[in-house]
């Protein structure tokens, strides 16, 4: 991954530069397109994702993992956010949680999101699209519940060195996929969860509740036990409370 890599000063959002690049031309796997200066951001739920110029790491790497089938897509999350959840382990010697789907914490903060955007051929993935926002040089937020990598550290890194060792912990996890290890990143992936096994309130459409998260189920939604029962919800069913 990175190997072919195409920067771009300024541009509205890397995914989409992406998607522009698979329609117009046979872009190699791997492929990283990554700007200093993102202005129209996109993030999970349709939300934006904004980050200072210069300072941090957005970027798109271009896939093509046909050996996924689209109802397994989830996998992909799974791999990417334990890419990034190894590499931050070992950059900033610290505790590392995925909250599900794929928002990547350090104690309750995010740090980094990521946006992966699937092209469907038949019962497979034809081209993905992983886009990643990572907080490395950013030391001031509009919201007291993100971090980064020097806030973290109390010293700044190079985004040039942080790009090329993340990519080599993404490629370990996406062989590994490709590996059909599904099973073991499954479990590392339950390990890292933020909240599993706790009891911790949650919200969804109808009401308030108390549960603990047991998992993902096959087709990645997120399994919450209340009542002794197990319920399964979409990204847009369920807000973690507290
Ligand atoms: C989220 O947590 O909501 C996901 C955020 C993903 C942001 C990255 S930055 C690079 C890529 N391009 C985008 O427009 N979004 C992703």
């Amino acid at each position: 991954m990175g190997h072919s890599l195409v920067f771009m000063p300024e541009c509205h959002s890397t995914n989409d530069e992406a998607s522009r690049l698979i329609q117009n031309m046979n872009v190699i796997d791997g492929t990283v397109i990554i700007t200093n200066n993102q202005i129209a951001g996109r993030g999970q739920r349709g939300n934006t994702w904004l980050s200072a110029v210069g300072k941090n790491l957005t970027f798109s790497i271009l896939l093509k993992p046909s050996f996924v089938l689209v109802k397994d897509q989830f996998y992909l999350n799974v791999a990417f956010s334990l890419g990034l959840a190894d590499y931050l382990k070992v950059a900033l010697k610290t505790e590392v949680k995925i909250k599900w789907p794929n928002d990547i914490l350090i104690g309750n903060k995010k740090i980094c999101g990521i946006l992966i955007e699937n092209h469907i051929h038949g019962q497979h993935i034809q081209h993905s699209i992983v886009g990643i926002g990572l907080n490395v040089n950013q030391e001031v937020f509009a919201t007291l519940t993100a971090t980064s990598m020097s806030l973290q550290r109390h010293s700044g890194l190079l985004l040039e060195e942080v790009l090329h060792d993340l990519l080599g912990y993404f490629e370990t996890r996406y062989l590994q996929l490709r590996a059909g290890q599904v099973e073991a990143l499954i479990r590392e992936y339950h390990y890292s969860l933020y909240w599993m096994d706790e009891n911790r309130i949650f919200k969804n459409q109808e009401d308030i509740f108390e549960g603990k998260i047991s998992g993902v189920d096959a087709s990645g939604r997120l399994v919450i036990i209340t009542n002794g029962l197990p319920r399964h919800f979409e990204v847009k069913q369920i807000q973690f409370l507290k």
